[in-house]
């Protein structure tokens, strides 16, 4: 698409940046709506952050994306919050205002509630208990999304005991039912009567170890989730598979947290579909991934 004067930008602020996909995603959204607008990669040093990211406004920027490792500076430095980024202290999507004010957005949990309910395995908030596995930023957006869907138990369980028993403390308030911490070595009791069991740790992706978690206690009807997308197929997913549960791959939280952002910026409601699943994963799984 060739840019006017007019076009309408956005950027994904990473350090680095050049392995995100979501320029590729926003790049078949604009390209697919015939929209004159760009997503551009900005690589910035975190110590050049927050003078960049003030600066979004005056370069006639609509919003940005923001990634690692600058999610916590994008929550101190935009001007209003939304409760999502507020309970978790970071920010992934910044909407410029009318009267170019930064508005900072968290959509991770969103993203990861959209694409669960996308799947259509049959999960629903009150189907019973979550299994998380990891305490870090993804842990925290996933047990937030999954209390404030209303489930009424979520386990949470880290290899570090200390940020799992954080996460407890600090969101037990949210939670109507219940929040417990469930010791790393005792995983398996935790997948007991689970209705869901996500992986938000880095095990199982390429480049890390593997995953390694008997299934046997889970119940077959208990939806397995990955956030992992390099392999798309986790061991975890392959396992869970094997034994018959509803498998929900990690893409698809990506490719719904980005709708937001999209929307805002670009005026549009994009929808995640097979053919932008095939567009990314081409990018993945192509000889330059
Ligand atoms: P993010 O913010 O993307 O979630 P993170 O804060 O680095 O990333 O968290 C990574 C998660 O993977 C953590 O839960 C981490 O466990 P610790 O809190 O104990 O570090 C987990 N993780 C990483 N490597 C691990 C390993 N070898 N064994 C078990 N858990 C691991």
């Amino acid at each position: 698409m060739t840019l006017s004067g007019k076009s309408r930008i956005a950027g994904i602020l990473g350090w680095p940046v050049s392995h995100s996909l979501s320029p590729r995603v926003h790049g078949f959204w604009l390209r697919e709506h015939g929209i004159d607008g760009a997503y551009i990669p900005l690589p910035v040093d975190p110590k050049n952050f927050a003078v960049a990211v003030r600066a979004l406004p005056q370069l006639g920027f609509r919003g940005a994306n923001v990634t690692v490792p600058h999610k916590e500076a994008a929550f101190r430095a935009v001007d209003v919050v939304d409760p999502m980024a507020e309970r978790l202290g970071t920010v992934n999507t910044i909407v410029v205002t009318e009267t170019g004010k930064l508005e900072g957005r968290s959509t991770d949990g969103y993203g990861f509630m959209e694409n669960l309910y996308a799947a259509e395995t049959g999960w629903r908030a009150n189907s019973g208990a979550a299994m998380v596995l990891g305490a870090g930023g993804a842990a925290r957006a996933v047990v937030a999304a999954l209390l404030e869907a209303g489930v009424n138990e979520v386990r949470v369980s880290n290899r570090t005991c200390a940020r799992a028993e954080a996460i407890a403390s600090e969101f037990a308030h949210m939670a109507a039912g219940e929040i417990t911490v469930v010791p790393w070595e005792a995983c398996a009791v935790g997948l007991e009567n689970a209705a869901l069991l996500v992986n938000t740790t880095t095990l199982g992706m390429i480049g890390h170890p593997a995953l390694y978690l008997p299934l046997g206690t889970l119940p077959l009807s208990a939806t397995v989730m990955d956030i992992v997308y390099t392999p798309l197929e986790t061991e975890l997913l392959a396992a869970a598979r094997a034994r018959g549960n509803p498998v929900v791959d990690g893409l698809g939280m990506l490719l719904h947290q980005a709708r937001a952002g999209f929307a805002a910026w670009f005026g549009v409601e994009p929808q995640v579909t097979a053919d932008l699943r095939r567009f990314v994963l081409d990018d993945l799984e192509g000889p330059a991934a």
